[in-house]
């Protein structure tokens, strides 16, 4: 159990381009373990490796509070559709907005031992990917956000 520390948005870590994974040894397992711990004690629905400080393409998602996925290096090689719902951001505290994303997501991508896997999402399975798929290329929520105004949560 270790939590890291989560970068927030104004650190110009956040809008660097993550590194393609080319090791998947016992230091990703230990960062995803570490990603995985820091985003549940923040309450979190998904974490991208950047958000630890780490320039990696690795994500994971957790729609459900019990079911979570491990995307590494993923690509989206199909979507449709479209559909909106309010996002937040653990870089972004405070804040949140209506972003649209596709409906339907084809992902190819690879789990933490280097096995190539593919996963078709939808709903908020797909919207939590494209969120944390966009972090890896320096992309926020708020840059998609329709309505310029923020709401404040608190
Ligand atoms: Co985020």
């Amino acid at each position: 159990m270790a939590k890291r520390i989560i970068v927030k948005n104004g650190d110009p870590l956040l809008r660097l381009r993550s590194k393609v994974v080319t090791e998947f040894d016992g230091r990703l397992a230990q960062l995803l373990d570490d990603m995985r711990d820091t985003m549940i004690a923040e309450n979190g629905v998904g974490i991208a490796a950047v958000q630890v400080g780490v320039l990696k393409r690795a994500c994971i998602v957790c729609p459900d509070g019990e079911t979570s996925y491990e995307f590494i290096n993923p690509e989206i090689v199909k979507k449709s559709g479209t559909q909106s719902s309010v996002e937040g951001c653990l870089s972004v505290p405070n804040m949140s907005g209506e972003v649209e994303r596709p409906k339907k997501i084809d992902i190819r991508a690879y789990d933490r031992f280097g096995k190539q896997f593919e996963l078709k999402a939808t709903g908020y399975l797909a919207i939590i990917c494209c969120h944390e798929f966009d972090h890896m290329d320096g992309v926020l929520f708020i840059d998609k956000v329709k309505k310029p105004e923020m709401e404040k949560n608190s």
